[in-house]
């Protein structure tokens, strides 16, 4: 329902010119004439004021010209499905909500109330355009070019990194990782549990061993207690592994100090899967610059994209040649085509990278706004009963990629996937939270390490987590709908 109503609002002695201005600024197809007392008198939509000149009425006539007719309007407290079936009834598509004193106070707009809402989708800003224009106008359209250069460039700075190395991926950036740090056939990789599936295919690319490391709560990302079990697990049994995969998910950084001391502590690198965690913050650091080397995604649905794409960072100049000669076949330094180690076509398009150069000069405004988007739901929602938050340590700064709540068993009797499906009754997308990797059929038998003897935290986030739509591009009306159809999901 659209509750700012001022920008619709009109009086009969407005003209119709005016009330033509109005509308073409209003997004809701229509205004709502008021008398001298705020109560409504009737609709105006584009065809009054078309038929009203037709009829020969000047453009500076006022609105009085206009036939009165009796507007079809709900009283305040009716929700969205009543809403729908008195529009379908009656045929309108728009449903003013009045007080008891006749005063507008919502609007049902039927187009609002069906449009899709996404997950998190591509918000496009200024500049993109102009900066994949150039590389056409230039015919820089390959895997090289000003724009690879610079995105680079760029990308280092803003995350205050020695360097990046753009890619297709970042699924190739996790695989080129583990090429660099010598991972082989039977090696044990661990990786957070929790997580997208791309973290850990890489480790059966190069024919290693998963090994699952469970979260800690208050971050849901990789718990230092379950890690530091199973490094002594691996030491007790006279091995370790080859590298570590933490994954930031949701856009939060995990608890990295503890993590790092530990890895340090057993000679192990790692690797910082920061796919959807640009923008966020360890304490004073960037996520996704704390580990070895640290992985970004620019895929469609990320906090910013270059449609598909994604980065390798680290501080070693060596390896970050290596990963570029690797990315690009690996051929050899002679003149003709010689190859001595496998390589793989992993290199960014210098186009997309024209649209991650555009993308990134907004990530800063991206952060404010998902951080503003996971505020305005925790206002909106926070007094459904057993509704609970992804939280924020205070160690953390989250980007807050996708806003992310609980449903406590034990205070509502709502599923997850109940509420998934009301809301996609109503053309609204959520999704469960990640699978964790150690419960997939493809890892069966994979080693893991739980965060305490009797709690796997994982599975609880996994049974009663919920992901809401977060993107940029939502409007504050969508988002309100979102909040209007969680709120009667909640308490059905
Ligand atoms: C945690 C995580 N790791 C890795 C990836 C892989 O990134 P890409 O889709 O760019 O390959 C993604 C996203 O898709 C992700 O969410």
């Amino acid at each position: 329902m659209i509750t700012d109503l001022q920008p619709l609002l009109i009086e009969a002695k407005s003209t119709i010119r005016e009330a033509m201005a109005q509308l073409n600024t209003a997004s809701s197809g229509c205004l709502l004439l008021v008398d001298g007392n705020g109560a409504l008198r009737r609709m105006i939509t584009d065809g009054d004021l078309r038929r009203a000149v037709i009829a020969g009425h000047a453009l500076d006539a006022d609105l009085t010209v206009l036939e009165p007719v009796e507007p079809t309007v709900a009283r305040r407290g009716l929700d969205e499905d009543g809403a729908r079936r008195i529009m379908r009834e009656r045929q309108v598509v728009h449903l003013p909500v009045l007080d008891e004193t006749g005063r507008p106070v919502g609007l049902y707009h039927l187009g609002r109330m069906s449009a899709p809402i996404l997950l998190s989708a591509p918000h496009m800003g200024e500049t993109e355009q102009a900066l994949v224009a150039e590389a056409f106008a230039t015919n820089w359209i390959a895997p090289v070019g000003p724009h690879v250069d610079a995105f680079e460039r760029e990308l280092a700075e803003t995350v205050e990194a020695s360097e990046a190395v753009a890619l297709s991926s970042g699924t190739a950036a996790i695989h080129l990782a583990l090429r660099l740090l010598g991972v082989r056939r039977g090696d044990r990789v661990y990786c957070s549990s929790l997580t997208f599936v791309a973290s850990a295919n890489p480790i059966l690319y190069e024919g290693a061993e998963p090994v699952f490391i469970d979260s800690e709560p208050e971050s849901w990302n990789m718990s230092p207690a379950a890690l530091e079990r199973a490094l002594e697990a691996d030491r007790r049994a006279g091995r370790k592994p080859a590298a570590v995969i933490v994954v930031n998910i949701y856009g939060q950084s995990a608890d990295m100090a503890p993590i790092l001391d530990l890895c340090d502590a057993h000679d192990v690198p790692v690797i910082e899967d920061a796919a959807e965690s640009l923008g966020a913050r360890y304490r004073n650091r960037a996520s996704g610059t704390l580990g070895r080397l640290g992985v970004y995604s620019f895929n469609g649905n990320k906090i910013i994209t270059t449609s598909g794409g994604g980065a390798l960072i680290g501080g070693d100049r060596e390896m970050m040649a290596e990963a570029r000669r690797l990315a690009t076949q690996a051929r050899d330094p002679a003149s003709h085509y010689q190859h001595s180690t496998i390589g793989f076509n992993y290199r960014l398009s210098n186009v997309l990278a024209g649209i991650g150069r555009g993308q990134l000069k907004a990530l800063d405004d991206r952060v404010a706004r998902r951080r503003a988007i996971f505020e305005r739901y925790r206002q909106g929602l926070g007094d459904l009963p057993g509704v609970g938050w992804m939280p924020e340590p205070e160690w953390s700064r989250s980007n807050r990629w996708l806003s992310v709540i609980t449903l406590d068993p034990d205070r509502t009797d709502r599923h997850p996937y109940a509420i998934m499906r009301l809301l996609r009754q109503r053309n609204i997308e959520t999704r469960p939270v990640w699978k964790p990797m150690h419960l997939q059929p493809l890892f069966r038998g994979a080693d893991y390490f739980t965060h305490s003897e009797r709690q796997s935290v994982s599975d609880r986030l996994f049974l009663t987590g919920l992901c809401l739509p977060s993107g940029t591009g939502m409007t504050d009306d969508e988002q309100g709908r979102v909040i209007d159809a969680l709120t009667e999901a909640v308490a059905i």
